[in-house]
């Protein structure tokens, strides 16, 4: 197993839309309660953009803000990654759109759909790259406008996401013992009848009837999502752990997807992580998709347990389903 890193995070960015949506706008739209929201589901508010603001738009914030951070210019950065489920168009790459507004003439990059554990497969082909010896800086970021692909008359979906970025700073390691360590991934195709927005692609593409049916919107069955999700990020998380030689109370920060506060908390509890350890930020954002993992390190960070050599452990699972986990020490 790899356990020597190849790759290290150096620096980290986000960014969210200002405008919110809060629980008490939806029980305005759909037959909800706040209180139905935040019991079942912890959110609070979630922050959504304004007509004409993509994904590529809060990509390129974030990842402004992770060059600041740095203080490297994006002329510097080799490659982009861009972690999405909901690219500006189908085509060009969201990648090549970012690479553009943000000023990288010399880099190349493509994008990666893998619903909720996109940021985490593509910080793992990131990482790649980087331990090769092929780049030396590669920016990883996970973008997610939800609202785009949201039918805002169904209550089983449209109280539970929100829009979001984070962005990476991927270079190498250097030989010692900071970076990113391991990583469990693992999809699951015969659940991609939990999770899917069935229009728009090759199968169906748009026509009014496609509009007419809703099928360009999110179609979720929610319980089955919860299910796996509970029982699959428990076991990629207590794998990775053991063939690491550590056990959950070994973990300084606990950072996965936030889809529902519910699904951590039982996460957590089955992997005796201690409570403190455990990162939810959903309350604020609600479910970015593959915003969620840098915004919630953001979280961590200003919590003040992402420091320099913390045993940091993100997980997430999807739709695919797509399932992941990343062990790794912050090197900063
Ligand atoms: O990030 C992508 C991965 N996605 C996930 O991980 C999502 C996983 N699933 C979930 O988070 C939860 O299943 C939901 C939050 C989506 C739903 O919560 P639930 O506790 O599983 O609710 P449910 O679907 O079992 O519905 C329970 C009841 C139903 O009413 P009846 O049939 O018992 O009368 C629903 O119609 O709650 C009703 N309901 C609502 N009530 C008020 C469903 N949505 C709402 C709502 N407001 N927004």
């Amino acid at each position: 197993m790899p356990n020597k890193p190849g790759a290290k995070i150096t620096a980290l960015g986000t960014y969210v839309p200002p405008r919110l949506l809060t629980n008490d706008d939806l029980e305005k739209m759909v037959d909800t309660s706040s209180q139905w929201i935040i019991e079942r589901t912890g959110i609070r508010q979630r922050h959504i953009v304004d007509k004409g603001v993509a994904s590529s738009d809060l990509a390129v914030e974030a990842a402004r803000a992770a060059l600041e951070e740095r203080g490297i210019a994006p002329s510097e950065i080799e490659l982009i990654i861009v972690a999405t489920v909901t690219p500006d168009m189908f085509f060009p790459a969201t990648a090549c759109l970012v690479q553009h507004k943000l000023g990288c003439p010399g880099a190349w990059g493509f994008d990666v759909s893998a619903a909720c554990s996109a940021f985490l497969y593509a910080l793992q082909c990131g990482t790649q790259y980087v331990a090769t010896g092929a780049h030396k800086k590669v920016l990883v970021i996970g973008s997610d406008v939800m609202s785009s692909i949201i039918d805002y008359t169904d209550r089983a979906t449209c109280v539970i996401f929100g829009d979001g970025a984070g962005a990476v700073l991927l270079e190498p390691a250097d030989g010692n013992s900071l970076g990113v360590i391991d990583y469990l991934h693992e999809i699951d195709g015969s659940g991609g009848c939990s999770l899917y927005m069935p229009g728009g692609g090759s199968l169906h593409p748009s026509t009014h009837e496609t509009v007419e049916k809703k099928m360009h919107y999110v179609h979720q069955d929610g319980q089955a999502v919860f299910k796996y999700a509970v029982r699959k990020m428990t076991e990629v998380c207590e794998k990775l752990l053991a063939r690491n030689g550590l056990s959950g109370k070994d973990v300084d920060a606990f950072i996965p997807h936030q889809a529902n506060r519910r699904i951590i908390t039982a996460t957590g509890d089955r992997l005796q992580l201690r409570p403190e350890s455990v990162i939810i930020n959903i309350d604020e954002y609600g479910n970015t998709t593959a915003g969620t993992i840098p915004l919630a390190m953001e979280t961590a960070r200003q919590k003040g347990i992402l420091r320099k050599g913390s045993t940091v452990l993100l997980a997430a699972v999807g739709a695919g389903f797509t399932v992941g986990a990343t062990l790794l020490k912050w090197a900063y």
